[in-house]
């Protein structure tokens, strides 16, 4: 029997490689991936070998992540429940892949995660690898074990020979964190009170408004086909793009989210997030779009978007109906090509500016000056009482009257 483990190299995944070892006495193969969480990745190869794992991926899918994943969410300009960014969600469903890919590899028939019982991150997990393999087995160690502490946590390091500084040698946080090239997410730990603001030394991605220069920062976001492709005319990849998004909100103090969420399994959730690079390239997809889309597209795509929101969320990344609003978004996308001037400053992101050789502004419609003849204001006459016909025929039998 082999089982593939989301491995971070943390302590608890350390934990629980050692725990799958003892209760399923089975081979363990871990898989540890780069996708922007911060943190080195090649320490995760000693410590799962120290573990006796024979059979050890480390991968950098960075880029894949956000041209796969993160991209193909924001040409839907995707937010969860009016706030939230999905940058913890988008990312399960890579792992998910990951996982089966690795199992499918390696002849593993289960695979295992360090996701508690509680919380969305399981069902994501879960709901991709079942979709992608369907005889797959899962073992989820928290929802069967009884190590419910940090003690006895400690306590089962101690009797079964577990370094501890399998912790990262870092204090351990307060909260519970997530990272990835999105954004980087808190939970728990004084976040459990909703009332509670949460402390200015949480935040590690991005200075307060506050803090952040009084002077604003200029930069030009260049689009094709909806995916950024460059920043100030110099191309880069999207994983490159995205962090250097990253670095620029953070300095101007763009992106902080302070929410209270529903999670699909009932539960309502506290958390803060920081994702400077979707907040600043959400303001600027919303402004290419809004010169290159048709208006019933724009509007229709604004229908569709919290259904897609909640779908990714609640895991169904991997569904078919999944797949097809990404094929209705994408074919929105083909004409969404050209440029946006941004202007951050203090906590805030503005579009200034916006131009496309697809663009369907026309000034000398637009204009409030004499127009070239494109548009007749007689023709809006009729346009008017045609539409007002029906409210004329109700108020005629006195349905209307104030
Ligand atoms: N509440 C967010 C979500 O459901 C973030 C979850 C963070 N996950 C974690 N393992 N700390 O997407
Ligand atoms: C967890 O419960 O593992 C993290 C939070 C979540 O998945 O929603």
């Amino acid at each position: 029997d082999k089982v593939v483990l989301a491995y971070s190299g943390g302590l608890d995944t350390s934990v629980i490689v050692r725990w799958l070892q003892e209760t399923y006495d089975c081979e363990v193969v871990t898989f540890t991936a780069d996708i922007g969480q911060g943190e080195e990745v090649e320490p995760a190869r000693a410590k799962a070998e120290a573990l006796g794992v024979k059979e050890i991926y480390i991968d950098d899918l960075r880029e894949e992540y956000v041209r796969d994943f993160v991209f193909p969410m924001f040409r839907a300009n995707t937010i969860y429940e009016g706030e939230y960014l999905l940058g913890t969600s988008i990312a399960r469903p890579l792992i998910a892949k990951r996982l089966i890919e690795i199992a499918n590899e390696t002849g593993a028939d289960a695979i295992s995660h360090g996701a508690t019982g509680k919380g969305n991150d399981q069902v994501r997990f879960e709901l991709g690898a079942y979709a992608l393999k369907p005889g797959i087995q899962v073992i989820a160690p928290w929802r069967e074990w009884d190590l419910t502490s940090r003690e006895k946590l400690m306590q089962y390091c101690e009797q079964h020979k577990i370094p501890v500084d399998f912790s990262s040698g870092k204090k351990k946080s307060p909260y519970s964190m997530d990272a990835n090239l999105l954004h980087i997410s808190y939970e728990g730990g004084l976040l459990e009170d909703p009332w509670a603001e949460a402390e200015e030394d949480m935040w590690r991605w991005s200075v307060s408004p506050e803090a952040a220069p009084d002077q604003a920062t200029y930069i030009t976001l260049t689009f094709e086909q909806g995916d950024p492709v460059a920043i100030d005319g110099e191309r880069m990849s999207p994983a490159t793009l995205l962090e250097k998004l990253n670095k620029l909100g953070g300095a101007n103090g763009i992106g902080r989210l302070d929410i209270v969420e529903n999670r699909y399994v009932g539960m309502k959730s506290r958390g803060c997030y920081e994702t400077p690079g979707g907040t600043i390239l959400l303001k600027a997809r919303r402004a290419i779009e809004s010169i290159t889309l048709d208006r019933e597209v724009a509007h229709m795509k604004d229908e569709l978007m919290p259904r897609y929101a909640k779908l990714i969320y609640n895991g169904y990344w991997w569904s078919p109906e999944r797949r097809m609003l990404q094929a209705a978004i994408d074919e929105s996308q083909q004409v969404v090509n050209g440029e946006v001037r941004l202007k951050l400053y203090k906590g805030s992101v503005s579009a200034v500016g916006r131009r496309s050789a697809d663009s369907l502004f026309d000034e000398r419609i637009a204009t409030f000056e004499e127009d070239a003849g494109a548009y007749d204001q007689k023709d809006a006459e009729g346009f008017i009482k045609l539409n007002a016909l029906r409210l004329r025929i109700a108020a005629g039998k006195g349905r209307n009257l104030i």
